[in-house]
């Protein structure tokens, strides 16, 4: 079974400073519920495993810190307390996935394996994926199944525009092998609550430098 991610954090990793605390209020509320029940089946059986505390272990080791070796079933929130934080601001994507757990979408589990070899909660934690990757196909699981169900779906509802006003689906490719390059996950940021719009304005505008969406127009 699943884990749900909702365990509540410790005191020591509340304190932490989240970019996404100022708006947490607003998310409460709604996800209140949410929360106490995902509590309460966390306490029910699922509780996250607690990392050995083996007092024999701080003897022989000048290191203050545990390492923890790589499960899929840890208690992620225990290290990565901003991801963890950004499923209760209603700004980031990821609060529209209170019941998917970490590792439905991270589930590169032989990258994350050797990514977390030795780490402990006091290394510094990553602000963006550099060594595993979030594929499309871990989407189209729960989201329409396949890029031309997702263009089909979003056609008409879902648009980006430049600065000359024309429109596009930015999830339909037109056949252009550029455009291909553009993954789920350049603009879906799940743990950031940035503007989706903007953000994805800025991927078009790596290639689309003049902020127009044509090319061949103005040059070669
Ligand atoms: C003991 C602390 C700790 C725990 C527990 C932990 N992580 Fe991490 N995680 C880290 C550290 C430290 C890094 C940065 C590693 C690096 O820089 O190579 C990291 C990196 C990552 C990355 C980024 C990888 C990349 O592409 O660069 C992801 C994704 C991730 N962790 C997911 C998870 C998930 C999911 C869980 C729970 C199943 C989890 N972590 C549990 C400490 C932890
Ligand atoms: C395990 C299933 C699951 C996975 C994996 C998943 N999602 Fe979702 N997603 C959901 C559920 C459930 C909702 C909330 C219900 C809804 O609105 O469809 C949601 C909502 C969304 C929404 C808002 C939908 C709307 O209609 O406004 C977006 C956007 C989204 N997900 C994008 C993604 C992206 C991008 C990925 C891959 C990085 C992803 N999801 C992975 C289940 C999933
Ligand atoms: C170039 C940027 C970009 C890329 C790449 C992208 N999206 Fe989107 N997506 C958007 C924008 C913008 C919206 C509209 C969200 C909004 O304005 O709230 C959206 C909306 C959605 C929605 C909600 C649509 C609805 O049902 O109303 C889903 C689901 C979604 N995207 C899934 C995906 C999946 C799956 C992928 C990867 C195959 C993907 N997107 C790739 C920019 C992108
Ligand atoms: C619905 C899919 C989804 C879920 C659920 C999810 N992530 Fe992510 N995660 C992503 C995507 C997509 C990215 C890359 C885009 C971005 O940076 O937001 C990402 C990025 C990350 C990163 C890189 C740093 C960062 O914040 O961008 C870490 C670490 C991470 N996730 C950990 C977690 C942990 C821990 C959980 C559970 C508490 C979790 N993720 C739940 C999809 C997900
Ligand atoms: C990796 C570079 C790259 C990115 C990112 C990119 N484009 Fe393009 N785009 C191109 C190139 C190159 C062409 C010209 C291709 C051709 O005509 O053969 C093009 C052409 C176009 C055209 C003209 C198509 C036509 O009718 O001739 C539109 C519209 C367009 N892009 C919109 C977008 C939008 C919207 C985004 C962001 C969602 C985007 N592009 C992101 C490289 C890119
Ligand atoms: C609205 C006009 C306009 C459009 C449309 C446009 N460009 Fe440009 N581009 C320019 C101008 C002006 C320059 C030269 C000044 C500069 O470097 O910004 C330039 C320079 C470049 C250069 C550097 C050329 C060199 O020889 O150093 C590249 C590469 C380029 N554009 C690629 C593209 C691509 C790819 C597209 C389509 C995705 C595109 N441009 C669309 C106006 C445009």
């Amino acid at each position: 079974m699943w884990r749900l991610s909702h365990a509540p954090l410790p005191a020591a990793i509340r304190n932490t400073a989240s970019p996404h605390r100022n708006t947490s209020i607003r998310a409460a509320t709604g996800s209140a519920v949410l929360l106490l029940i995902a509590s309460l089946i966390a306490l029910a059986g699922c509780a996250p495993k607690e990392p050995a505390n083996d007092p024999g272990s701080t003897e022989q080791s000048q290191a203050p810190a545990i390492e923890i070796a790589w499960s899929p079933d840890m208690d992620c929130s225990t290290c990565h307390a901003s991801e963890q934080e950004s499923y209760s601001d209603s700004q980031c994507e990821a609060s529209l996935h209170s019941d998917v757990a970490c590792i439905q979408c991270h589930a590169d589990d032989t990258s994350l394996a050797s990514v977390h070899e030795g780490k402990t909660a006091s290394d510094k934690m990553p602000t963006r994926l550099k060594k595993t990757n979030v594929e499309d196909g871990v989407c189209f699981d729960c989201h329409y199944g396949n890029r031309s169900e997702l263009i089909a779906a979003t056609n008409g509802s879902v648009s980006l525009t430049d600065s000359q006003g024309t429109s596009r689906n930015p999830h339909d490719p037109e056949g252009i092998s550029d455009h291909e390059t553009l993954s789920c996950r350049n603009c879906h940021n799940m743990h950031s609550n940035d503007n989706i719009q903007e953000r994805a304005l800025k991927e078009c505008e790596s290639c689309h430098h003049a902020g127009v969406f044509e090319c061949y127009t103005c040059h070669e």
